[in-house]
């Protein structure tokens, strides 16, 4: 930013002899004296960038130079560089995080957890965290009974031969690999109604939220499977060629038919509950090594500092529970023949 302003300032005294380039410079240094007080600082009239430069302006203009006149004019810039150097190091002390640029320095406030220390996500914050609802049914189980719901029933089953043959019981690489399936539904529900919602002029009655929400959840899920499970180079690939195709798949379902759609994520979430309680199975023989939590799980969930793994596949499964109640519901929604805006969405269930 330093370098900006003081090249703007050199731009202007160069180009004192002509009268054309005069008006670029002044605008460029207008706009960096603005930077300079939108970071905070605080100048006076005769400090103030933009009087420095109309009186180095004014001096150009009426007369010639001399040498003590620019001794002076080098002065002030020497000034007005080093009070913005202070400014950039104020900003830099608040949040050593924050990123000052050539244009605009965005610093954060400083965001810390209710025992007073530093919060360390950018990804999500304090208020977005919450307690896992453990008390949730996860034995409850949606019985197919018209020809959608079995075909949906049966689909989730057939999906998962594939799976039990790849993964076997690697369930850590298993949880991580579905993950980055599991976060696409919400995404392309949400973004449909809210296409559909601007596009018809009506309220979506809350299931944007409720959607984008779950797909934000079952990111989480991700960001915390992969602290624990580094993908292989072919898993990678792999994901890249499944999220294409699923994608897809869902987003001409979602446009055919919502109810199926639902449907189909609220069996794939029995699955996910069923997948996670083997997980958890494995964690209690001993098979799978009980490690301690990921710091970010432990945030996000707001789990004790001594959590472990156990805890966050038993928080994530209750998550997952609830995807499951909240599809399946969308499908009731739309099986009874109404729109989803007419039933109020579930949110806010952390
Ligand atoms: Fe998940
Ligand atoms: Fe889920």
């Amino acid at each position: 930013m330093n370098r900006l302003v003081s090249n703007s300032i050199f731009m202007m005294i160069r180009a004192s002899s002509s009268s054309s380039s005069m008006t670029f410079s002044i605008s460029s240094s207008i706009n960096g004296g603005s930077r300079i007080l939108a970071s905070g600082g605080v100048s006076s009239p005769e400090t103030h960038p933009l009087s420095v430069l109309m009186t180095v302006f004014r001096r150009n203009m009426t007369s010639s130079p001399s040498s003590s006149l620019k001794e002076r004019e080098n002065k002030e810039i020497e000034t007005l560089k080093e009070r913005e150097n202070k400014e950039i190091e104020k900003i830099k002390e608040k949040d050593d995080d924050s990123v000052v640029s050539s244009y605009w320095s965005i610093p954060r406030n400083e965001i810390t957890k209710p025992d007073g220390t530093k919060w360390a996500w950018n990804c999500f914050m304090p208020w977005e965290t919450y307690e896992a609802d453990l008390s949730i049914d996860l034995t409850k189980h949606h019985v197919p009974k018209t020809f959608a719901d079995k075909f949906a029933c049966r689909t989730v089953k057939l999906l998962r031969i594939p799976t039990d043959i790849f993964f076997k019981r690697r369930y850590g690489c298993r949880a991580m690999m579905l993950e980055t399936v599991a976060a696409v539904p919400g995404m392309v529900g949400g973004m449909l109604l809210h296409l559909r919602s601007v596009r018809r002029f009506e309220q979506s009655g809350g299931w944007i939220k409720a959607l984008l929400e779950e797909a934000e959840n079952e990111r989480m899920h991700l960001m915390t499977m992969v602290e624990l499970v580094q993908p292989r180079w072919y898993e990678r690939l792999l994901v890249l060629v499944v999220q294409g195709i699923f994608f897809n798949c869902y987003f001409v379902l979602y446009l055919a038919s919502p109810k199926l759609a639902h449907r189909v994520v609220g069996y794939l979430e029995e699955e996910a509950i069923h997948s996670y309680t083997e997980y958890l199975k494995d964690i209690e023989s001993g098979a799978i090594e009980n490690v301690r939590a990921p710091a970010i799980a432990i945030d996000y969930w707001r789990l004790p500092k001594d959590a472990t793994l156990k805890d966050v596949i038993t928080v994530i499964r209750a998550d997952e529970a609830h995807h499951r109640d909240v599809n399946h519901f969308a499908s009731d929604v739309h099986f009874q023949g109404r729109q989803l805006k007419e039933a109020p969405a579930p949110i806010g269930y952390r």
